[in-house]
């Protein structure tokens, strides 16, 4: 009987202490565990409501604030409730923390923060004409929430870095697959890059790499030197007219 009595109790100050804390944070789409989970491109909306105890709801003044940055919200959205719509949401809103308080008191506060998750952006097909002994450049967008795997293929099998003279990067935004002087027999044909995410589908680009003949072109390192030389021949010969004129002129005093 005791037991019972004093186990109200205790859940009876619980629930009022949560009255007291004074802020309730709801989120479309909802908060789990303090984060709202969401992707690119969509909505999220916050919605701040005061439930004080010790003052009344309908009058309290309520900020918000992105990362500690307070964020400028339309007079009348401020009081007793508020709300905060986050559209469209972008790359920069990951992890993110939206706070709520109370503008008199910022320990009366509650905070959810975003959780944005985004899959790579590549698709389709890309043909690349490189001429031989040039540089091969392919690139993949690798940019994604969580991260991904990639994966490079040639004729539909992973490709040996080493033996084709490849090099491979990652800047965590491009993966690059890189050869130095292209060699038909060991480059053409067709690539493929594939990136794998534990939550959004693989994802596949597609390259058909066709290796030219080099061109014979005219060399502008030739052509260059002659029309230099052909200009300073020009000035010498002017500087002589001018010299000899000048003489003349001086002569003629
Ligand atoms: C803050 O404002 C509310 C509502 O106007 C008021 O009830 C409360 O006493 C104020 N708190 C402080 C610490 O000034
Ligand atoms: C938010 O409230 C908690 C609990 O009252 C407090 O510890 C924290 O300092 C508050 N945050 C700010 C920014 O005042
Ligand atoms: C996704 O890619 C990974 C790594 O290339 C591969 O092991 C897996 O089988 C692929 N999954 C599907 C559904 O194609």
């Amino acid at each position: 009987m005791m037991m019972s009595v004093k186990g109200s109790v205790f859940l009876l100050g619980l629930y009022f202490t949560t009255q007291i804390s004074g802020l309730v944070l709801q989120s479309e789409p909802a908060v789990s565990g303090g984060f709202v989970h969401t992707e690119l491109e969509k909505t999220v909306s916050l919605t701040c409501l005061s439930e004080g105890a010790g003052h009344d709801p309908q009058e309290a003044e309520l900020v918000w604030l992105r990362n500690n940055q307070l964020i400028s919200v339309a007079a009348g959205n401020t009081q007793g409730s508020s709300r905060l719509c986050v559209t469209p949401v972008t790359h920069k809103d990951h992890g993110a923390i939206f706070t709520c308080q109370m503008k008199n008191d910022s320990s009366v506060n509650a905070s959810v923060q975003l959780e944005v998750t985004y899959a790579p952006l590549h698709s389709g097909m890309e043909e690349v004409s490189v001429e031989q002994t040039r540089e091969l450049e392919l690139s993949c967008d690798v940019f994604a929430n969580p991260p991904v795997l990639v994966s490079w293929q040639r004729h539909g099998a992973p490709i040996d870095l080493f033996e084709g003279g490849f090099l491979l990067t990652n800047d965590g935004r491009k993966s690059r697959l890189k050869v130095g002087q292209v060699d038909r027999a060991a480059h053409q044909g067709p690539y493929s890059c594939v990136t794998s995410s534990p939550i959004y589908p693989n994802s596949t680009k597609s390259f058909k790499v066709t290796v030219t003949d080099k061109t014979v072109q005219f060399e502008t390192d030739l052509i260059f030197p002659m029309i230099a030389g052909l200009v300073v021949i020009g000035c010498t010969t002017l500087l002589a007219i001018v010299s000899r004129w000048r003489r003349i002129t001086q002569c003629c005093k």
